[in-house]
């Protein structure tokens, strides 16, 4: 039975910790990771038209137009669907990870991301994986899976990192990531990453506000 975020079984002890994905701790790098809510859907736009045709080919698994990606931003069901974020200093959105839970589906999620070009090689890929696995977990979900083209070597990458199995199929390839159950500390460590993320939000917004009245005295989008 799923917990809610932040509640404990009471047994947890006695569960056998395991954490995801068998990254290195001591390489990982810092990622403010935060949630992100329907107040962000102007942000998650223009993220996804951000991408270019390559990368929406690799992100959506096919060549998705402008109209799609408006389509497929409209239609997340947060609260369903759990999307994470991370934000660069003017508030956009340089990194996103959608972790889609099918309807009546209470066993699997699929994992889908995508980071910018400018945010690239710098291991955000692999701490949203890592975080995205730690929420399916504290849902009760027992898969995490995704789907991609066999020859998106970076997806690969972070697959084989995070110990996922992978199965090619042609030119496709899924991996999968069987979950243990959530405890204690796996609820902790979503609570300190979503602090940690929201932290981060909020001095970058103190920050820019700060940037654009201060010095602009007014507020733009490229501010
Ligand atoms: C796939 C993607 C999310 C990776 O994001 P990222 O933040 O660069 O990922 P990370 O930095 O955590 O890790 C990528 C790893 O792959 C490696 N890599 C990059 N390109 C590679 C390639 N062509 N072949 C093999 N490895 C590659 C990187 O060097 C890095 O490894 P390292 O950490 O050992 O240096 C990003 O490239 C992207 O958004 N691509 C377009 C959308 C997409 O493909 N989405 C996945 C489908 S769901």
């Amino acid at each position: 039975m799923p917990l809610p975020p932040g509640s404990v079984r009471p047994n947890d002890a006695v569960h056998t910790p395991v954490v995801l994905p068998s990254i290195k701790r001591a390489t990982a790098p810092i990622v403010p990771i935060r949630p992100i809510g329907p107040e962000h859907r102007a942000q998650l736009l223009r993220h996804f038209l951000a991408l270019n045709p390559d990368d929406r080919y690799l992100r959506f698994g096919y060549a998705a137009s402008d109209e799609r990606i408006r389509a497929y931003v409209d239609s997340i069901r947060f609260g369903q669907d759990e999307i994470f974020g991370v934000f660069n200093r003017k508030l956009d959105l340089l990194a996103v990870a959608h972790i889609a839970i099918e309807s009546g589906q209470t066993e699997r999620a699929e994992f889908g991301v995508s980071v910018l070009p400018r945010g690239r090689g710098l291991g955000i890929g692999t701490r949203l994986f890592e975080r995205a696995a730690v929420d399916a977990r504290n849902r009760g979900l027992r898969v995490l899976f995704m789907q991609c083209l066999s020859s998106n070597g970076a997806m690969l990458k972070i697959a084989r990192r995070a110990g996922m199995k992978v199965h090619n199929e042609g030119g496709e390839t899924e991996a999968h990531l069987e979950l243990p159950e959530d405890n204690y500390q796996s609820h902790l460590n979503a609570l300190v990453e979503n602090q940690t993320g929201q932290i981060d939000y909020l001095l970058k917004t103190a920050m820019r506000q700060w940037r654009c009245f201060w010095l602009f005295g007014r507020c733009t989008e490229s501010a």
